[in-house]
């Protein structure tokens, strides 16, 4: 592996913010990450990345060294009957990894298309969109152990999974740079089962008259809903969604139904989902910026996506979402966790 010293981040974030990595390599196999496993300090836990899609940094990175996880390809490992077990590598784009898949002709991960970042960062994150997060068909996560310098295979329920949350966010020894995400397997369907709950794409479709859609309509829904909501990084810097939907207990949700009734809830296993895009708006935060001249700020469309508009720092965005959480707890008393990495 090559290092890179003093290696400019801008390109490496969606936020598009600049940072220095003193050192900076890119990883393109499995056998490269080994053998420097072997030779490295292993007291020094180093920063991973994917497509930098969910990360903010604050600051340089001076005291670990900063790998981009980038090996490239995707292949099919099982296929007998309508199962079929596909394989990413962790460097593969994610969008361009859906649309493969459904020119094989599998379904199951078409509503989760264009959303940004490497494949390696979607289990981290349980990407999720429009009804589905990959914990519904990931099969199993492939990883090399950099505290012992052995692979080791993660099975679906060993993923932990969560809203947004999975075990290499916090696994074991504050490691959540212990496992570096090579690969990940799916299993995926030839019989094409419609998840058409979450409501804005049954009316997409049926404004397009689709009436008896295939996985490749949905996709296309979905990438039209995203593309008129949500800002394209590669325009606007953002990391998509910058706060996780609050959950809280039945009898919080209650109470403030009864003071805004006209705010949106939703009912799970582990209590009710408020919609943080919805609280932020009535804050007023909604298309402002943090002071009128920063270049941070909150996108005019979608109250929960935060915005580099040029040439905003990254402790620049943090402030802002600081000051959007203090009035979100303010006004209705819940507090906002950050979705994306901060560094
Ligand atoms: N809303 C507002 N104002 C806003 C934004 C949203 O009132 O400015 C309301 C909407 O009207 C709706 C509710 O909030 O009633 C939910 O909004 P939306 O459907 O846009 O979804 P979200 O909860 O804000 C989540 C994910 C997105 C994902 C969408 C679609 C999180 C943190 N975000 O957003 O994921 O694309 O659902 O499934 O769970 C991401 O994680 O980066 C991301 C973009």
């Amino acid at each position: 592996m090559h290092f890179l010293r003093n290696f400019p981040l801008r390109a490496f974030n969606t936020f598009g913010v600049q940072a220095t990595a003193q050192r900076f390599a890119t990883v393109s196999s499995e056998h490269d990450l080994l053998s420097w496993c072997a030779s490295r300090d292993r007291d020094e836990t180093p920063l991973l990345i994917g497509g930098g899609s969910n990360l903010l940094f604050t600051r340089d990175v001076v005291e670990a060294p900063v790998l981009q996880i980038a090996p490239r390809g995707a292949r099919v490992v099982f296929d007998e009957g309508d199962t079929v077990l596909v394989e990413a590598m962790a460097g593969e784009p994610w969008h361009a990894f859906v649309l493969w898949t459904l020119a094989q002709g599998l379904s199951g991960l078409e509503n989760l298309s264009l959303i940004p970042g490497f494949v390696g960062a979607a289990p981290v994150q349980n990407i999720g969109a429009y009804g589905v997060e990959i914990s519904e068909s990931c099969d199993s996560v492939a990883t090399v152990d950099l505290a012992t310098g052995n692979t080791r295979e993660f099975s679906n329920t060993e993923c932990a999974f969560g809203y947004r949350d999975s075990v290499f966010k916090h696994a074991e020894a504050a490691a959540r740079d212990r496992y570096a995400i090579m690969r990940v397997r799916f299993r995926l369907s030839r019989k094409f089962t419609p998840r058409l709950d979450y409501g804005d794409i049954k009316a997409r479709l049926e404004r397009s008259n689709v009436t008896q859609p295939s996985a490749s309509d949905v996709s296309r829904a979905v990438i039209a809903i995203r593309q008129s909501k949500l800002p394209d990084p590669a325009v606007i810097g953002n990391a998509g969604s910058f706060f996780k939907n609050p959950v809280v207990e039945a009898s919080v949700a209650n109470d403030l139904k009864a003071r805004f009734p006209a705010m949106p809830q939703y009912a799970g296993k582990a209590g009710v989902k408020l919609a943080a895009g919805w609280l932020i708006e009535q804050t007023g935060w909604k298309g402002r910026r943090l002071h009128p001249f920063s270049e941070a700020g909150v996108h005019t469309q979608h109250a929960l996506v935060l915005v580099n508009h040029g040439a905003a720092t990254g402790a620049e965005i943090w402030e802002l979402a600081e000051a959007v959480r203090a009035d979100v707890q303010e006004m209705f008393g819940v507090a906002l966790d950050a979705e994306p990495r901060v560094v």
